[in-house]
């Protein structure tokens, strides 16, 4: 796949709850294998937008969407387009790590198994290689049949991630994956964010600006559900070129 391809794009998006309109007219195209992150004062949209990328706004009662999202040039929100199908490809993790309430092998394999595969050998190899990829092997190889429960905050993050790419998603959306976590912990996630986008297309929402400037390739800023402006990161971190974005980043709001 070229890097150019456009995996993600939102055109004349809108969304809103209720009477409340959350997003305006959202215009932005997301490059296969990159990194985008989202930021943007609090209440401004950036879950709002996560969310109708893998359609988990439908579960709100009285919300509606307009315009256009479509991956790999396909529009998701068709009535034909098959929802089960836009899960398996687009996997969330969210600010508070959720692992399921079972062993930390089982919280891998159980995605595995509704996927349908139930060789051993084959479950038992992708777990390994998913908290390999994590950085959490080393760490959990001796009692892979403990609770998860028993992993430390950072810990069970990375396990969440390991079990988002264990069924192998297209595209992962994160939504202040590491706020809630430690400095080693936050470093070991991003490192993780750019081995990924090698093979994944990354959406990160995240309220820390270093690190929005050290995991992405693009940033998009968002403000009272509009999107002001997206960019190259290095571009919007050191040029930007709206006043109100420069205005955020360097502090002056927000
Ligand atoms: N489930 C909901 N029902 C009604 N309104 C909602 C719901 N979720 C979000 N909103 C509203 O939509 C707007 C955007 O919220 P959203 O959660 O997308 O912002 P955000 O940028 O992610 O903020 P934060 O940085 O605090 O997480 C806000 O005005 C919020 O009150
Ligand atoms: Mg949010």
């Amino acid at each position: 796949m070229s890097q150019n391809t456009i995996k993600v794009k939102a055109q004349n998006l809108s969304f809103f709850y209720g009477d409340n309109q959350a997003l305006f007219d959202i215009n932005l195209s997301v490059e296969a294998n990159t990194v985008m992150a989202l930021i943007g004062p609090s209440g401004c949209g950036k879950s709002t937008f996560l969310r109708c990328i893998n359609r988990m706004n439908d579960i709100i009662p009285y919300t509606k969407i307009e315009g256009e999202l479509t991956i790999d040039g396909e529009s998701i929100y068709h009535t034909r387009y098959d929802v089960t199908q836009l899960r398996r490809r687009v996997g969330m993790v969210f600010q508070k790590s959720n692992p399921f309430p079972k062993s930390i092998f089982d919280n891998i394999a159980y995605g595995l198994k509704i996927n349908g595969i139930k060789d051993r050998y084959t479950i038992e190899r992708i777990v390994e290689d998913s908290l390999k990829r994590t950085a959490l092997w080393d760490e959990v190889k001796d009692r892979l049949n403990d609770s998860a429960m028993s992993l430390s905050g950072g810990q069970q993050q990375r396990l969440c991630i390991a079990r988002t790419i264990a069924v192998q998603p297209e595209i992962i959306l994160m939504d202040e994956p590491a706020s809630a976590l430690d400095p080693i912990s936050t470093q070991k996630i991003e490192e993780l964010i750019q081995d990924l986008k090698k093979q994944y297309t990354i959406i990160i929402v995240t309220h820390n600006m270093q690190q929005a400037a050290r995991v992405s390739d693009y940033t998009a800023f968002f403000y009272m559900g509009k999107l002001i402006e997206v960019n190259k990161t290095e571009v919007m971190f050191t040029k930007p070129e709206k006043q109100m974005t420069e205005n955020y980043i360097t502090g002056k709001f927000g």
